[in-house]
């Protein structure tokens, strides 16, 4: 991991650390006890906060692995189960293992009846991300046999839990939302399957699972499973290091996922793109995006890793084209789409500070067409991302290394002072 290199501050020398492929890495852990003094870099842009085998991206070529395998191979050939089996083993899964894992998701997915009963302290109009928060967070008070956290097993029993019972929450979110009967899971059905006929169908019939949505919509979960030290997997490491519960900790996750610079972008994209409405209107988003007096941004625009394009975008291009083509629906908001990301990677403004598409910018069409209100996007993506966040907590709990995340900083309020009585306070 090491290598003889340093990198010198002030007159101390740090070691330089090396990863498998990325930038080294300079190890001020030191740093404060040589020298009093701390580093200062808000956002972390310039801050690896752990080690981590499971995902590598290289922003400036576009590349995206995990456990070393490419996004596009992944999202072409593989399904959402065997990422998961992947990103939490290390390794792809032989057939036996692969069954084995698809089985005992399966038969994880059912959520505890009394669960139910949380979903009536809610408006029916709640934000499904405010559901999942508070459903999510309560399940630590359902399984209590999976919350000892020193031990391997009841680890793997809370992680499998997770990722099968997040398709049953989010689709409870969405039937609590219209109004409809929940429905149980159905153990022929695949994940994915599983999700959208729990989602669209209705206990008075049968639902068909349409093959092409159904394996795009895998492919979107894929797409989402993991993306290294993003906002959300470092609020959930963060929240487990302090050793909390881990139903907890992805509970933060999803909090921190809502947010319309992370895993809200999507639903913001769609609304953006509607209210564009026309090819003609593109030019005035792009001058307001541009303008530093107007807030607005380029919903889907942008990202902090990537400065090129967004490897999970090319696919999620191709991935609406497929799902508008089967449903035979036209959509002018793809249009508008296309045209918007051709303008803006034509302009000035984006090509110097290199603000290509994300994989939010497609992924609002798709989802769209497929059915699902936009409020139901983010949680969506939790429930992808519920994947990579259950992987790199494991990863965090098992290093021996592991000690409690507490950043410092650079404090700019009063220094000390006396207390003034109340009478004597102008
Ligand atoms: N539209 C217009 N200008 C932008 C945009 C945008 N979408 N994104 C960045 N910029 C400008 C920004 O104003 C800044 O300009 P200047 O240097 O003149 O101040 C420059 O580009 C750098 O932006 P930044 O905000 O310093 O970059 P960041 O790395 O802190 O932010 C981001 C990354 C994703 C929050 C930001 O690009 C953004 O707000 N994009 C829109 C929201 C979005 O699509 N989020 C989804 C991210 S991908 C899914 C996920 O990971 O959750």
């Amino acid at each position: 991991m090491s290598d003889d290199a340093t990198y010198t501050v002030g007159n101390q020398e740090y070691p330089l650390l090396e990863g498998t492929i990325g930038p080294k890495v300079v190890d001020i852990r030191a740093l404060y006890k040589d020298t009093g003094m701390f580093t200062y870099d808000p956002g972390f842009k310039s801050t690896a906060s752990c080690e981590s085998g499971l995902t590598y991206i290289d922003g400036h070529e576009g590349v995206l692995l995990h456990r070393g395998y490419s996004i596009e191979d992944l999202s072409e050939r593989s399904s959402f189960m065997e990422t998961s089996y992947l990103l939490l083993n290390g390794e792809l899964p032989t057939k036996f293992e692969l069954d084995d894992f698809i089985y005992t998701i399966t038969r994880h997915t059912m959520v505890h009846e009394q669960l139910k009963t949380l979903y009536n302290g809610f408006r029916r109009d709640a934000h499904p991300m405010a559901i999942m928060c508070g459903v999510v967070g309560g399940l630590s008070a359902f399984y209590h046999d999976s919350t000892d956290i020193t031990d391997p097993e009841q680890r793997k029993i809370a992680s499998h839990r997770l990722i099968a019972k997040m398709p049953t929450i989010a689709a409870m979110a969405y039937k609590y939302s219209i109004g409809q009967p929940f429905l149980y899971p159905d153990n022929d059905l695949s994940y994915t399957g599983n999700f959208l006929r729990m989602t669209f169908g209705v206990p008075a019939e049968e639902y068909d699972v349409n093959p092409v949505v159904e394996r795009a919509l895998d492919r979107i979960f894929i797409l989402h499973a993991d993306h290294e030290q993003n906002a959300s997997t470092s609020t959930v490491r963060l929240a487990g290091s302090s050793g909390a519960n881990p139903f907890a900790c992805i509970a933060a996750g999803i909090a921190c996922l809502w947010g319309p610079a992370h895993g809200g972008a999507n639903e913001a994209a769609l609304n953006m793109l509607h209210e564009i409405g026309h090819p003609d209107r593109i030019p005035e988003y792009i001058a307001r995006a541009k303008d530093k007096d107007d807030p607005f941004r380029l919903m889907g625009f942008g990202h902090r890793v990537y400065k090129n394009y967004d490897p999970r975008a090319s696919v999620m291009r191709k991935t609406v084209r497929e799902v508008l083509t089967s449903l035979n629906v036209s959509n002018p908001v793809f249009d508008v789409a296309l045209q918007l990301e051709e303008m803006a990677l034509n302009d000035d403004y984006f090509i110097e500070k290199k603000l290509f598409p994300n994989v939010d910018f497609y992924s609002g069409i798709i989802l769209s067409a497929i059915g699902f209100p936009t409020t139901m996007f983010t949680a969506l993506f939790a429930l992808a991302r519920t994947v990579g966040w259950v992987a790199q907590w494991n990863e965090m709990i098992s290093d021996p290394g592991q000690t409690i995340g507490r950043p410092r900083q650079l404090y700019t309020g009063p220094a000390a002072r006396d207390y003034v009585p109340l009478e004597n306070r102008g």
